[in-house]
């Protein structure tokens, strides 16, 4: 993507709240009474772990992991590297991994195999948008939010270049009209 950009929103605040409240609930009727461990992919999903876990009615862990991947641009990853390591032990835990958006699923799915080599009891998936267009990899999400279109997205922790993740709707990212052209749609 090159130019300039304009943002179109999405997902207001109140759609994101309604989407984040049901996969709490599916999430904490699923673990009641369960040790669960929450981990975050940085730093995309800070804003939506941070919203989704006070949803939540059962008590949790937290843990981060970050992961090398879009640098600045909008493209996939292509190979993965695990750039912050969790600090909690994760050997026979139920762990529940908190991303963003999965895209082709190629994050997700080294990020599962780094798990799966450390012997949790169980994993799962919650994104909070997934792009089925562009999955590559079969990875299971087990809570999804919201099926998105083929669109780079932004906002609620989401980056384009590092910025608007403070934005607190999620907004498409669209490449503004070159000057000149606006009136040749036809
Ligand atoms: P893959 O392709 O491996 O990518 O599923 C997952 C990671 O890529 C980032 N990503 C995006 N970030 N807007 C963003 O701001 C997007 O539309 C987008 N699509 C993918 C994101 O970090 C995700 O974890
Ligand atoms: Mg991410």
């Amino acid at each position: 993507m090159t130019g300039r950009f304009d943002l179109r929103l999405l997902y207001s605040r109140e759609d994101i709240a309604a989407v984040v409240r049901a996969l709490a609930k599916r999430i904490a009727a699923d673990y009641a009474g369960k040790d669960l461990l929450v981990v975050g992919v940085l730093k995309g999903a800070v804003i939506f772990l941070a919203d989704l876990i006070r949803e939540l009615t059962i008590p949790v862990e937290i843990d981060f992991i970050g992961l090398s991947s879009y640098g600045d641009g909008v493209t996939s990853c292509g190979e993965v590297e695990v750039t912050a390591f969790p600090a909690a032990p994760i050997e026979g835990r139920h762990v529940l991994v908190v991303e963003d958006i999965v895209d082709t699923g190629l994050c997700l799915d080294a990020l599962l195999k780094f798990l799966a080599a450390r012997s949790p009891a169980s994993v799962r998936v919650c994104a909070l948008m997934v792009k089925p267009a562009r999955h590559r990899v079969g990875v299971e999400i087990a809570y999804a939010g919201f099926a998105i279109p083929d669109k780079f997205v932004v906002g609620y922790g989401l980056d384009f270049a590092q910025r608007y993740r403070h934005l607190p709707q999620i907004y498409t990212l669209e490449e503004a009209p070159v000057e000149g052209q606006l009136a040749s749609n036809d």
